[in-house]
């Protein structure tokens, strides 16, 4: 059974205009996909795609339109509480921001160590360990954990934020666009930060990026979204070797990672998928073609 299942997941935005019509925005349009224990899937896409808006469904930090998103089979809607208070601590979110997860006004320890005081875990002194060894985990030393976001580099904070993530002992850590704030040399280092953990700890990702190297280095599958909507959807050596949809070629090509078999014909881009459904055009390979 897949650790995460997402299905017709749909969220649209009602946009009021004073005195104009109102615009629904469909920002994720009927999607689906899973992803397994210890897997790294990638979700990838141009800007407004839709990718954060999926991540947030699934974070539950926004509720869907309509769609069931599932955890070990379980869907969330109909969660008791203390099912919801579990799965708080199985999925944590990593966002770009560092600043979105730490608290700029208390030492980075703090901020660390808050998950397990929130959820009552172990006394002041197992804390403190806890927090020294996630520390360790994240390649940070001891004398990082006194000091504020504001006095750290920008990678030093994204491996706090990181720390924090993990405190909880995560199934599933969904990471959007969690380096691309970042020097590409620093952000190369907590990539490899990121693949050492999810073998290490076992972690399922679910990994939000515009960036299809990063795809291709960190991930096993991958969906491509375009206009909330997926396109296509195969294992990452699959879509990188034989990219079926324009789209997909089109953003390969831009990215300078279209293989000969997957070339840009600018013919074949059509602006709409909207009645074109996901077809296996092979063994595991979905295409809106
Ligand atoms: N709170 C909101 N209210 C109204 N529209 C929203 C809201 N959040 C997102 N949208 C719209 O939904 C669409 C998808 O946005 P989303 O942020 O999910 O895209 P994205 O793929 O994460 O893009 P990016 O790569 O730029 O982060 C966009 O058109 C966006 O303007
Ligand atoms: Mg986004």
């Amino acid at each position: 059974m897949p650790l995460l299942e997402v299905e017709g997941l749909v969220k649209h935005f009602v946009r009021r205009r004073p005195l104009r019509s109102t615009v629904v925005v469909h920002a994720v349009n009927d999607i689906s996909f899973t992803v397994d224990e210890g897997e790294s899937f990638g979700l990838v896409g141009e800007s407004g795609s839709g990718k954060t808006t999926a991540a947030r469904c699934i974070l539950r930090l926004t509720t869907p339109t309509a769609g069931e998103i599932r955890f070990d089979g379980e869907p969330i809607r109909s969660m008791s509480r203390q099912q919801l208070r579990r799965l708080r601590r199985t999925v944590q979110p990593v966002f770009q921001d560092p600043y979105a997860s730490l608290n700029p006004r208390l030492p980075v320890g703090e901020s660390v160590a808050e998950p397990l005081v929130v959820h009552r875990i172990g006394t002041a002194a197992s804390r403190q360990a806890r927090v020294e060894e996630l520390l360790d985990q994240v390649g940070l030393d001891r004398s990082h954990l006194r000091r504020r976001p504001d006095e750290l580099s920008g990678g030093q904070r994204q491996r706090i934020a990181l720390a924090r993530a993990l405190a909880l002992g995560p199934r599933l850590v969904v990471l959007d666009e969690p380096v691309s704030a970042l020097d590409a040399s620093v952000g190369a280092q907590i990539v490899n930060l990121l693949m050492r953990l999810q073998r290490d700890l076992g972690l399922a990702l679910l990994f939000i990026t515009h960036d299809l190297r990063l795809v291709r280095h960190m991930t096993t599958r991958v969906a491509v979204m375009r206009a909330g909507r997926i396109v296509e959807t195969a294992a990452t050596q699959a879509v990188f070797a034989a990219p079926r949809h324009p789209y997909t070629r089109t953003l390969l090509a831009a990215a300078d990672l279209a293989s000969r078999r997957g070339q840009v014909d600018p013919g074949e881009n059509r602006p709409d998928d909207g009645d074109t459904p996901l077809r296996e055009v092979a063994v595991g390979h979905w295409a809106r073609v």
